[in-house]
């Protein structure tokens, strides 16, 4: 198992998809390009979603269209159907993120469908995809508890994991929407996925709804995952979900990773840099904790009154 983490950004999709605010495309291209330089492994560009669902991301080909690409960057969008596959590809997008849910009533509230139909979008994409070099990557939104069922058993996401396995996917993701995981859970259901497929590429994706993100992502770090979904400044939520927020922050993530001596391959300053441009594009204050009060090394000159006298 390598030490290194794979960090995968998701503030352009999960982050603007919240946003009332429609970012011009000029604005949403710099910042992907910015973040292309940054190290991180990783870019959900934007949504193939109906624009009527997701108006801030009604731009996506031409955005997917207007990047200076990094051969190193992995350019993922999420797509939820067959007509979103079908645009995706136009697009050559090097990922597509195929997005279902673990529970039927979150399926239904933010897709139209259950878990069962968007399997049966997800197998004719499979087949559309044939010929064409893109990634197939599954998120399973609510897979640790969905805001209006409660629980999801561990036997049913195991079983939905299977499914989207035996359709050839390259990777899933386990998404924590509204961030109702905890530390204890995520180990144990990392565990068990990691043991049951460990040649299969497990992201986590995590919000920090009620504070647990970072202790959650530590918590699957310490069971062996090595890819996180984070987002910059800390933006994100799904608009079909109440009680949504942000998703952990990237640059909290990093700074954490860094401060323990774990390889992430990203160069934080630049991704603070990044950060830095958020407030004043999105026109209100961002989650992060690292724009507010800068690395753990920052030094403050010690106040007059404090200093010894000669
Ligand atoms: N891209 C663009 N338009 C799409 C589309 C897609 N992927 N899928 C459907 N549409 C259009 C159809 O062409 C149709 O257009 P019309 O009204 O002009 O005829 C309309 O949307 C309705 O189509 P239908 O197949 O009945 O879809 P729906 O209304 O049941 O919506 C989704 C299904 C999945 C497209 C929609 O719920 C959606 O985009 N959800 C995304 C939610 C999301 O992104 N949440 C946050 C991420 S977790
Ligand atoms: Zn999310």
């Amino acid at each position: 198992m390598s030490d290194r983490v794979y960090i995968q950004e998701v503030a352009l999709r999960d982050g603007l998809q919240n946003e009332a605010l429609f970012i011009p495309t000029a604005d949403k291209v710099a910042l992907v390009n910015a973040l292309s330089l940054s190290g991180v492994s990783k870019i959900e560009v934007t949504s193939f979603t109906s624009p009527k669902a997701i108006p801030s991301l009604r731009d996506a080909e031409q955005l997917m269209q207007s990047l200076q690409r990094n051969p190193h960057v992995c350019y993922s969008a999420l797509v939820p159907n067959v007509r979103g596959a079908e645009r995706a590809l136009t697009c050559a997008v090097d990922e597509m993120n195929l997005v279902l849910s673990a529970s039927d009533s979150h399926g239904l509230a933010n897709l139209r469908m259950t878990a069962a139909q968007s399997l049966i979008q997800f197998a004719e994409i499979v087949q559309l995809s044939q010929g064409h070099s893109v990634r197939l990557n599954a998120s399973i939104s609510t897979a640790f508890g969905c805001p209006f069922s409660g629980a999801v058993a561990d036997v049913q996401l195991m079983r939905l994991i299977e499914q989207l396995l035996d359709l050839g996917l390259d990777g899933i993701t386990l998404c924590d929407t509204t961030g109702m995981a905890d530390p204890a859970q995520v180990a144990q259901l990392c565990q068990q996925v990691l043991q049951r497929w460990p040649e299969v590429p497990f992201t986590l994706h995590f919000h920090d709804t009620r504070g647990m993100g970072l202790a959650n992502a530590l918590s699957a770090w310490q069971v062996g995952v090595r890819y996180f979904d984070a987002s910059l400044g800390g933006l994100g939520g799904c608009p079909y979900a109440p009680g949504a927020s942000g998703n952990i922050c990237t640059e909290d993530l990093v700074h954490m990773l860094q401060r323990m001596g774990i390889d992430t391959g990203v160069n934080l300053a630049a991704l603070l840099d990044a950060a830095s441009t958020l407030p004043e594009l999105l026109q209100h204050p961002v989650p992060s904790a690292l724009l507010k009060a800068g690395v753990a090394d920052r030094r403050y000159p010690l106040p007059k009154a404090a200093q010894a006298k000669s």
